[in-house]
């Protein structure tokens, strides 16, 4: 098929799981906001905390004024508390540690409009539920605690002062991503930056500028205006390069981009990154941009054609010192910081796509990042409204990241059971979108269902056909005992062709426990944990197909399920560094084999 028919084909694709997300529930975020003429909202909000939910009788977003003497309100954003925003609610107040439910957020504002202009409010995210008021009037609701979103208020603005209120909500949803269950502290609010964008009435709303797949030196990709006059001349400036290509917007104002220059290309070794300039008649946005290319070929990972191993490791999204989520750019740089010395070349960002902070800095220090989607575990596939959520929140996800060259994979699932209802059938449908909305990364589905029996494991999943690379969670030594010698473990895979990443392995250790004998798992010793990590590296040393390790996990991190008093504590400790960041005896055996690699 001719490629003009394929871009055709694929920015029809777009155009239309575009348009239906942009008129459901608000608007697809525009990316790159830090490059846009922004004010900040972020700060000290007023908040009211609101247990029993009574807040939406109560219509506390129309914060009624006293008329008659015989008024009263039981409520009032005025002399109540204030919360950090970004920044969860639960590290905020000791009342709120294990809090889930509904808390309300206001900030006023002052703003002046100019003529021609047009205004976007920008929430880089929310958890869980986010219904959003401005001025007492309803704006719009997004559901999902992990990727940004927008509504347009060029209409809805005042010139003065204006009030924005978020009725947030973190209850766990029955047909939610996630669902009731997970292994991490469910932390609720405003957790990402909120932003006011100003733009000109036509702007430059998205673009996508990466390797065709497969190509080491031809940039493939489109930019989208938004506006009334959205037929233009655009210009795509790659200065260092002496690069200006010239192409023309459409009458839906996408113009496609299609050049081929020699890039100096992206990699751990050499993190470079392009400064990119995207002009249009009424509009100009600067970005930083790499061009890298990621394959699959046989049984190994190709990074710009030539074989990679990837040294991950696993984290969460929170600041281990801080006991909070993890929302600004020194965050990810202490977070990401730890990874590199530990001696990885890729992070596996679990469970959920991080703030944009994680993967821009990575791409800075040469980390590629696997992003993943919070569809964990106990998914409800037969709630007819799971899979228009599973497709949003992909969409949001790749949107925002399709033009970082360190994200090298797209994770769909973690740990989804085959035997539930209609999850082949939905995955499967959300692999083939994913597919569609870009080719040009790794997709894979991480699977622990695997059979373990006379130390041979049995790897049978049907979401393998459809993944890129085979990525497995395993805990043998911790959940699983050793049936056998590491060195001699056995692997039966249902796609033996395919690359196999160990996505999670470990155990848990106490910094410091030395409560009993460490050659039982009883009493959290580091020894113990060593042990694991010895005997698992022993393991992978005989698999010739692996292409890749990230343990479970770097830091200690908070989760409420983990309830043992003395060696827990609401910790989950398979961290290699505690939430201090002291180094466990496992810490040195990875960073040893990671030398080695
Ligand atoms: C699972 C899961 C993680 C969890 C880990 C554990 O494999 O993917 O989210 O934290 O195991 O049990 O520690």
């Amino acid at each position: 098929m001719h490629l003009k028919n394929i871009l055709n084909e694929w920015i029809l694709i777009f155009l239309i799981t575009f348009l239906l997300t942009n008129v459901l529930c608000g608007q697809t975020a525009m990316i790159n906001t830090s490059s846009r003429d922004l004010v900040s909202l972020n700060g000290e909000w007023n908040v009211i905390i609101d247990p029993t939910g009574i807040g939406e009788w109560r219509q506390v977003w129309l914060e009624k004024q006293l008329e008659k003497k015989t008024d009263f309100f039981e409520y009032s954003f005025e002399g109540g508390p204030t919360l950090k925003v970004p920044g969860d609610f639960n590290s905020q107040m000791c009342e709120l540690t294990y809090f889930e439910g509904i808390v309300w957020y206001k900030k006023q504002f002052n703003y002046s409009l100019q003529k021609g202009k047009r205004l976007f409010l920008h929430f880089g995210a929310v958890n869980y539920l986010a219904d959003v008021y401005l001025n007492g009037e309803k704006i719009g609701s997004h559901e999902g605690g992990f990727t940004p979103f927008q509504f347009e208020i060029t209409d809805k603005i005042k010139n003065g002062i204006n009030s924005i209120i978020v009725k947030v909500n973190n209850n766990r949803q029955e047909n939610g991503l996630p669902g009731y269950g997970y292994d991490w502290l469910n932390y609720g609010g405003i957790t990402r930056d909120v932003n006011i964008i100003e733009t000109n009435n036509t702007f430059i709303q998205d673009y996508s500028i990466q390797l065709k797949k497969g190509s080491l030196d031809t940039i493939l990709g489109w930019v989208q205006l938004s506006g009334a006059k959205i037929e233009q001349n655009i210009t795509i400036k790659i200065p260092e390069l002496d690069i200006a290509f010239e192409t023309k917007s459409d009458e839906n104002g996408l113009s496609k981009i299609e050049f081929s220059s020699s890039f100096e290309l992206w990699n751990p070794e050499n993190p470079r990154l392009y400064h990119i300039r995207i002009e249009s008649e009424t509009d100009s946005i600067d970005d930083k941009i790499g061009f890298r290319c990621i394959e699959v070929l046989g049984n190994k990972i190709l990074l710009n054609k030539k074989q990679i191993f990837l040294k991950g490791v696993n984290m969460h999204e929170e600041n281990p010192n801080l006991g909070r989520r993890a929302f600004s750019q020194e965050d990810a740089q202490f977070l990401l910081s730890a990874a590199k010395e530990l001696g990885c070349n890729m992070v596996r960002l679990a469970h959920y796509p991080h703030n944009g902070y994680m993967v821009r800095e990575a791409e800075k220090m040469g980390l590629m990042v696997w992003d993943e989607l919070p569809i964990y575990q106990h998914i409800d596939f037969s709630d007819s409204l799971v899979p228009a959520k599973m497709e949003r929140m992909l969409d949001e996800m790749v949107q925002r990241d399709k033009n970082s060259c360190a994200v090298i994979i797209w994770s769909l699932s973690n740990e989804t059971y085959s035997n539930s209802p209609n999850r082949d059938k939905e995955l499967i449908e959300l692999t083939k979108k994913c597919r569609a909305i870009d080719s040009t990364r790794l997709i894979t589905h991480v699977i622990n269902t695997q059979e373990y029996k006379d130390n041979t494991f049995d790897v049978q999943d049907t979401l393998y056909k459809y993944s890129d690379i085979i990525s497995i969670n395993e805990y043998l030594g911790w959940y699983v005992p050793w049936q056998g010698n590491a060195s001699d473990t056995k692997w039966k895979l249902v796609c033996p062709d395919k690359p196999v990443f160990i996505s999670e392995f470990g155990g848990e250790a106490l910094f410091g426990s030395n409560y009993g004998p460490i050659d039982e798992a009883a009493y959290w010793t580091e020894e113990y944990q060593e042990n694991i990590y010895k005997k698992q590296i022993e393991m992978f040393n005989t698999m010739e197909n692996l292409c890749g390790i990230s343990p479970w996990i770097l830091f200690d991190y908070r989760s409420l399920g983990r309830m043992h008093p003395v060696y827990q504590n609401g910790y989950n400790r398979k961290g290699l560094l505690s939430e201090k960041g002291e180094k466990k005896k496992a810490w040195y055996i990875m960073n040893e084999y990671y030398k080695r690699k």
